[in-house]
């Protein structure tokens, strides 16, 4: 988000804007905290992971009464048009202002890449690559202790991440929240995979999977005379950490994005990535729907794990 809010910044000054920067979100809009950015303030930063304005979320500014209140600090800020940079909540956010008559543009970052309407959003390589080391590190112990290990990673409602690290990290499984789980069938490709002699058996599991990986380890240490199971829970580590280069790409290309769409008068926008170029997208079409699981990846990943009969 750093590299989103230097590249908003940047290419807004580039163009003799004055620049704001609101601090801690809708919370810190709802307490006035929107100050002058510093263009000092914007160097040293596109290597860092977070951002440098903080975030919050707030549950005044959910109510219809906080959103005209923040609206109001925004005006009496003599703020002409506003970006917001994150996921669905803040993108809902972003539309609320944009129908109190706010000049609202936003960018979408998140790691699960839930966000409708983006092809990817900001965090989500950086987030991939590390949920990807993870895997990589934890593959040669279970290989050197003949052991399946589960290895849980972010997404609440969405198995992006944990797809997409599965077959990056040649996982034997993985399960998300959009498909039902099959623990038996799990079972048997286990019991299946130890009797080929595989030296592990590794499932990526969503955060938000209807089989907990806390479920999945105590199933397979108390049903499976196979593999001894370990859990591991990458957490918040996947939400920090230097982005990778197509993060800070992505946000540099997002950031200047919003700032032409702002000049070209948009109001209630999101600029996203489709294909090899930028699109604009209504935030009415973004907010209260999500980007579904490209259910072909997760036939893809099983086909890559199969095992010879
Ligand atoms: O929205 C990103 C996400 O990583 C989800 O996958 C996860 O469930 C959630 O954030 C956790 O957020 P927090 O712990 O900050 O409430």
């Amino acid at each position: 988000m750093n590299a989103a809010v230097r590249a908003v910044a940047r290419t807004a000054f580039f163009r003799g804007w004055e620049v704001m920067g609101v601090w801690a979100g809708y919370r810190g809009l709802l307490e006035g905290r929107i100050y002058p950015m510093d263009r000092r303030r914007l160097g040293g930063i596109i290597h860092r992971g977070g951002t440098i304005l903080g975030t919050e979320r707030s549950q005044r500014f959910v109510a219809p009464e906080g959103q005209r209140e923040a609206a109001g600090q925004l005006e009496e800020a003599e703020v002409e048009g506003l970006v917001v940079i994150g996921g669905n909540g803040s993108l809902t956010g972003g539309l609320r202002l944009a129908e109190l008559g706010v000049k609202v543009v936003g960018i979408p970052a998140t790691i699960d890449n839930d966000v409708y309407g983006t092809d990817v959003a900001i965090g989500v390589d950086t987030a991939l690559n590390t949920a990807l080391e993870a895997i990589d590190r934890i593959k040669d112990t279970a290989s050197s202790h003949h052991r399946a290990h589960i290895v849980e990673v972010m997404g609440r409602d969405c198995g992006h991440l944990a797809i997409m690290s599965a077959i990056a990290g040649g996982a034997e499984a993985a399960l998300v929240p959009e498909v039902e789980p099959r623990p038996e069938a799990l079972l048997l490709f286990l019991k299946k995979a130890y009797e080929q002699g595989k030296s592990h058996f590794v499932v990526v599991v969503a955060e938000g999977s209807k089989l907990s990986a806390e479920e999945l380890e105590e199933y397979v240490n108390g049903t499976a005379e196979t593999y001894d199971a370990r859990l591991t829970v990458v957490g918040h580590i996947q939400r920090g950490g230097s982005p990778t280069a197509s993060d800070r790409i992505l946000a540099s290309r997002l950031g200047t994005a919003a700032v032409e769409a702002l000049e070209d008068g948009e109001m209630g926008t999101m600029v996203g990535i489709e294909g090899p170029g930028i699109r604009r997208v209504p935030l009415g079409e973004v907010v209260g729907r999500e980007r579904p699981l490209d259910p072909g990846f997760y036939k893809m990943a099983e086909v890559l794990a199969e095992l010879p009969e």
